[in-house]
This record gives structure tokens, C-alpha cells and sequence, in this order.
């Protein structure tokens, strides 16, 4: 790819917004407001504003291999805290993706180095899971399986979270879990429980 068309395309990209709206980028300055905190995958194909039609401004974004929420990495947990408690954002999105080459590496038996600590989480996964996935014949089914079940671990990751223990109780919040399915384009949702998960795990993991 050619850097420099890069800046050319921001070129034309601001000629037309500005086409549009001429006070499109004053209105941009003052401030955000996103109403949804979206965890998704750095996959280059997945990316989350084009594949849910939203506009700068509504959608605070997260993105790392796998869609991973471990509570020990500061980065994500500090976004799901700042997007909670400071955005005030009602909706917490979990967005995995079929065909996700993180989960298929924790499929694989090989050294990754420092990737072997994050792919860990994913072979967590699938060891809680392992009943189910090893009933799967088709390796290709049971691939997609472990992306689905991976959104829902990470979604309860989320659930686990003090921030959004509070904002359930203080506001409504609501955890979502989707699927971005790469060879058709759509979007599925996965249609979590979240209020018979969050009943499920409180009894261990209250923190607010
Ligand atoms: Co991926």
C-alpha cells in the first residue's frame, strides 16, 4: 500500500464530510458521547464501525487479538472502565468473528512466545467448554463453535467487572454478544442471557 494515498484519501475524505456539513469537525471537537463500548477483534476485515453502519462519535471502540477481556490486562479493562463509569455508555458489545486466527492458533499445539499468555485465555475456553466442542466431528464447526463460546466467556469477563455490576443495578446496562460472520458479512447476535448469567455468577463474583 502506498502511504501517501493515505493522506490523499484523508484529503478527499474531508472535502466530503464537509460537503455534507460544513461544521462537521467543530461539531467533532467538542466532545463525545457514545452510547456503545464495542470489544472486537484487530482482525483487519472486522472493523467495527463500517460492519455496524455507525458515524465517528457513537461507538467507543476496543480491538485485540482474539476480543479478549483477561482482568489482568490494564488496557481493556481500563477502556471497559472509562466507557462505564466516565462515557456512561448503556450497551457493552462482545464482537467475535468466524475464521478468527487467534482462536484458531489456540486450537494448535505450538509455541507461540509472548503470544502463548494471551492464546492461554482461549485454551481457558476450551477446556471449560471441552464437553461440548469434543462432540463436534468437523474440525471447521468446532472452530466456529469455540468463536462463539469465546464471546460468551469474554462477555461474562465483562460481567465480572465492578463498573458494570454498578451500572446494571444504577442504570440498565446491558452486555451483548455477536458473532461478524466474514463470508456473508452479517452480523448475528448470539442472545445472551445477561440478567441469568449475571444471577448465575453473582453469588461468586459481587463486587459492587
Ligand atoms: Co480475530
Amino acid at each position: 500500500m502506498d502511504i501517501k494515498q493515505i493522506f490523499k484519501n484523508n484529503e478527499a475524505w474531508i472535502k466530503e464530510k464537509l460537503r455534507l456539513n460544513d461544521q462537521y469537525f467543530e461539531n467533532l471537537a467538542k466532545g463525545q458521547n457514545p452510547d456503545i463500548l464495542y470489544i472486537g477483534c484487530s482482525d483487519s476485515r472486522v472493523t467495527a464501525e463500517d460492519l455496524m453502519g455507525v458515524h465517528p462519535g457513537e461507538v467507543f471502540v476496543h480491538r485485540n487479538i482474539a476480543n479478549m477481556v483477561p482482568n489482568t490486562d490494564l488496557n481493556v479493562m481500563s477502556v471497559i472502565t472509562y466507557a462505564v463509569r466516565h462515557l456512561e455508555v448503556n450497551h457493552v458489545v462482545v464482537c467475535g468473528h468466524y475464521n478468527c486466527g487467534g482462536v484458531k492458533a489456540a486450537m494448535q499445539s505450538a509455541d507461540l512466545g509472548i503470544l502463548n499468555p494471551w492464546l492461554r485465555n482461549i485454551r481457558d475456553v476450551y477446556r471449560i467448554h471441552h464437553e461440548e466442542l469434543d462432540l463436534i466431528q468437523n474440525d471447521d464447526d468446532k472452530y466456529n463453535r469455540l468463536v462463539e463460546l469465546n464471546v460468551q466467556e469474554q462477555c461474562i469477563n465483562v460481567i465480572k467487572t465492578a463498573d458494570v455490576q454498578r451500572a446494571y443495578r444504577e442504570r440498565n446496562l446491558t452486555v451483548h454478544g455477536w458473532v461478524f460472520d466474514l463470508k456473508t458479512g452479517r452480523l448475528i447476535d448470539l442472545k445472551i442471557d445477561f440478567g441469568a448469567i449475571l444471577k448465575n455468577i453473582m453469588s461468586i463474583y459481587r463486587l459492587a
